[in-house]
């Protein structure tokens, strides 16, 4: 069939996605760039908040439409919102032909096969489900990604074993499983054949990579094994301030490759509300690290992500969000409205707060961290970073790219002949961006012309 995937949410989708490409091609099955083409449209889905959820609902309104109208196609739901109860009823309602989970995406090929030999026999449409955690999709091995590929990602552990009440994930991705060294080496020497510039490892807890199997390494020595393979970058996401140890720290410090970049959730800076989301750490710890990283490291980049209006947050645990973010200065936060998701702890125990109170607090806490985003962002004005330019920016003047630290740099688009790395004179700071010029271009950068 002519297949396409949409994928939504985090980065271990769009890896997912690379996982379930590689499938339909090794099945035979044509991937189009376009979903007007597709016989088949693939979503990779994401259930962690509502407002995800509410994108796929949309797309799936449409695609409905489309079939009313006597379009020939079939939709196949895919990620996490696939294995819930909600993935379920919403598949049931918009005539979902496929429903696979995150655990069983190594089933497509036989869930289309099913799909299409029930077509064939002309019976009746039945949805076809696939919703196992599969083991060997550990070991399962995704192909590079093509030529000229700048940032490679290799997931390298799948699941997680906290039960953070506010969280979906354990349920949709089931229990932590790491994989096998030889794989992920595999993936990453691959990439590096391809001309890949940094590779990022992905997981939802990566700091817990090996502890659930004696026979794989630690992370810290994981880090310093993929940096052994030689890429110009190394960075990791995401991590969890539980199992932040000393030696994870020391790696990052001692390899040479390995971005000072860390991002580490924080959620609340009030131990009762931690208390509440069952986040197995409390405030002190968290500084602790922040401390110790900020001595080992004093470049680092530092980003977290918060959840604004947990059940029960008072304006005092609010206020201890805030000092928090006064007293660590994140570089950078994502930061989230509690989104009550059904099937979680907290939706089943707790009142959720008034809309507007979440809103509320979460615009002043935007406001501060802009504030600290601006303050930590200048730091780098008049200094010279390296950046991996990889794409020609909205505004059609500048080419964007990520420093080693993460942050989005822009320099004037006329000056880059190439995409790759280069180095950037920093001229001025936003809360959100780096804008500079090159000072110097490194000549064996991964050419790729920038009218392509
Ligand atoms: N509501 C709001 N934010 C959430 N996150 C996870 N679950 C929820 C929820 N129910 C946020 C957390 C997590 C990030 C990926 O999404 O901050 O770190
Ligand atoms: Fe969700 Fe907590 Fe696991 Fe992160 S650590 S995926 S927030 S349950």
């Amino acid at each position: 069939m002519r297949a396409h995937v949409i994928t939504f949410g985090c980065q271990m989708n769009e890896y997912d996605t690379l996982t379930i490409q590689s499938e339909l091609v090794a099945g035979g099955h044509d991937l189009v760039d376009h979903p007007r083409d597709a016989q088949l449209i693939l979503l990779n889905t994401c259930a962690v908040r509502g407002k995800p959820v509410e994108k796929v609902v949309s797309v799936l309104g449409d695609l409905r439409k489309e079939k009313a109208a006597g379009r020939d196609l079939a939709i196949g739901l895919m990620g996490c919102l696939a294995q819930l109860d909600e993935g379920r009823e919403i598949a049931r309602k918009f005539g979902v032909d496929l429903l696979v989970g995150p655990g069983a995406i190594t089933d497509i090929l036989p869930a289309i096969e099913a799909f299409e030999a029930a077509r064939d026999a002309g019976a009746a449409r039945s949805r076809i489900d696939r919703l196992d955690f599969r083991t060997d999709l550990v070991g399962h091995l995704t192909p590079p990604p093509a030529f000229g590929t700048l940032t490679g990602f290799v997931t390298i552990m799948r699941g997680c074993d906290h039960h953070c009440t506010y969280c979906i994930v354990p349920q949709t991705r089931g229990p932590e499983v790491s994989r096998p060294l030889a794989a992920i080496l595999h993936e990453a020497r691959a990439m590096r054949d391809q001309g890949v510039e940094e590779v990022v490892l992905l997981g939802q807890n990566v700091n817990s990579y090996g502890r659930d199997d004696p026979a794989v390494p630690s992370f810290a020595e994981l880090l310093r094994a993929v940096a052994d393979v030689g890429f110009p970058r190394v960075k990791f996401t995401t991590s969890h301030p539980m199992n932040f140890t000393s030696d994870v720290i020391d790696a990052i410090a001692e390899t040479p490759g390995v971005c000072d970049y860390v991002h580490l959730p924080v959620q609340s800076g009030s131990d009762r509300v931690l208390r509440r989301m069952a986040r197995e750490y409390r405030r002190e710890r968290y500084l602790e690290i922040v401390a110790e990283l900020r001595a080992k490291l004093p470049d680092v980049v530092l980003t977290t992500d918060i959840i604004v209006g947990f059940p029960g947050e008072t304006e005092e645990d609010f206020a201890q969000t805030l000092a928090l973010y006064d007293e660590v200065r994140f570089d950078a936060a994502y930061m989230f409205a509690y989104s009550a998701r059904p099937g979680t702890p907290a939706h089943a125990r707790f009142d959720d707060l008034p809309r507007e109170v979440k809103s509320e607090r979460l615009g002043r806490l935007v406001e501060r961290q802009k504030h600290w985003s601006l303050e930590a962002n200048r730091r780098f004005e008049g200094r010279e970073v390296r950046v991996l330019v990889k794409e020609l920016g909205r505004d059609g003047v500048h080419a964007v790219g990520h420093s080693d630290q993460h942050h989005t740099v822009l320099v004037p688009a006329t000056q880059v002949q190439r995409m790759g790395l280069h180095t950037v004179r920093v001229e001025h700071a936003t809360p959100h961006a780096l804008y500079g010029r090159l000072a110097g271009t490194r000549h064996d950068a991964v050419a790729l012309p920038l009218a392509s």
